[in-house]
């Protein structure tokens, strides 16, 4: 798991909002990357890594769980969220409340709509013990807290990530609703008590085709039958060409790979060979496109305050990113779903 990656689906930031049809005339011409963004976000560690890609973030990428790199030493990333933190005015040991962070602590862009739709579609309420698979820095637990009043179990693969969600639950004062736990969601047992509902958000992405099923199983063993499970995902329309990957990696997201993006068909036989019954597919890839629309604009208003507060540095980083998102969904061959499945085959009408 890349931590650096993910946080780049994650942080909410901001870019100018480029008309559209830009990225048709790219894609037309670009086959073989004629790509206008400055590609920062390479990770070193990506196979598919181009080289003009410069590695910009310090993040280690040790072995998730077998280092304890500690806050101090996680990647700049990770640090943008402590110095929101501080200039909210909280001091180190302050309380915090959890509704200030939702701005900060997901790692996505797509703000809260994602629980709320986990809400709605997993029937959440304050009796129920969740599982949110790819838990990353607590922010969609502590939110369904707030919202239900139910409990939730976060699993993240990355120590930094987990720290730092247990930290902050803490400090917000929830950890007897919410409890973390770092390991691989397709490796770990949290024990007997099923769970009634599950959700994974935007993390599929990371794990390897043939880790993907084990993931699920896992998943389907820790809920109970008939327990509900919330999936958002990249998916891609039909097999990316090598252009087609050499074009977004070359542009900032190397998330997007072959091994890793997968067609909603295969998507669905996933959850179906893991014994899930999947009830919707919806497609929100206009959400999403409005969503980094939205954190484009964000970014550019606060400018000034996001570069004191993260540096010039980061901003240059993190606008392209969000500028190439607005671009992917109209080129045709990506786009993000919400799957909703139900476990095992007796599952109740
Ligand atoms: C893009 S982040 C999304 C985090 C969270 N779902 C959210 O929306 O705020 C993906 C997270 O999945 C975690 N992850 C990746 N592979 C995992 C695995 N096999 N088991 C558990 N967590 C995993 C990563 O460490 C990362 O924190």
């Amino acid at each position: 798991m890349k931590a650096c990656e993910c946080v780049l689906i994650l942080m909410p930031v901001v870019g100018n909002s480029r008309p559209v049809y830009e990225a048709h005339e790219k894609m037309a011409s670009a086959a073989g990357g004629d790509c206008s963004h400055d590609c920062k976000h390479g990770d070193s560690h990506h196979e598919h890594e181009p080289e003009e890609c410069p590695h910009t973030c310090k993040h280690s990428d040790a072995d998730p769980c077998t280092t304890d790199p500690g806050v101090e030493d996680s990647c700049d990333y990770d640090r943008m969220i402590f110095a929101e933190i501080e200039a909210m005015g909280y001091k180190d040991s302050d309380t915090i409340k959890p509704e200030d962070l939702f701005e900060h602590d997901m790692m996505h862009f797509m703000g809260t709509a994602p629980m709320d739709a986990a809400i709605q579609h997993l029937k959440i309420d304050a009796s129920h013990k969740v599982l949110d698979v790819g838990s990353g820095y607590g922010g969609p637990a502590r939110y369904l807290v707030l919202k239900t009043g139910c409990s939730v179990v976060g699993v993240d693969s990355t120590q930094t990530s987990h720290d730092i969600g247990q930290t902050l639950t803490k400090r917000c004062e929830m950890a007897d609703k919410v409890s973390h736990v770092c390991g691989k969601m397709e490796d770990i047992d949290i024990g007997k008590d099923k769970f009634d509902s599950a959700l994974v958000v935007m993390t599929l992405f990371h794990v390897k085709w043939e880790t993907r099923v084990k993931l699920l199983e896992n998943v389907g063993r820790h809920l109970k039958p008939g327990g509900r499970l919330m999936v958002e995902e990249w998916v891609k329309k039909s097999d990316l060409s090598d252009e087609q990957v050499a074009y977004i990696t070359k542009c900032g997201a190397p998330f997007i790979t072959p091994e890793t993006i997968a067609t909603i068909e295969e998507e669905k036989k996933f959850l179906q060979d893991a014994g899930f019954k999947v009830s919707a597919v919806q497609d929100i890839s206009e959400d999403m496109q409005a969503a980094a629309f939205h954190e484009v604009e964000k970014l550019q208003k606060n400018k000034e305050k996001f570069v004191r507060l993260h540096g010039q540095a980061m901003y240059d980083d993190n606008l392209p990113f969000y500028q190439l998102l607005t671009e992917l969904w109209p080129l045709g061959y990506l786009f993000c779903v919400r799957v909703i499945a139900q476990n095992g085959s007796d599952i109740p009408k």
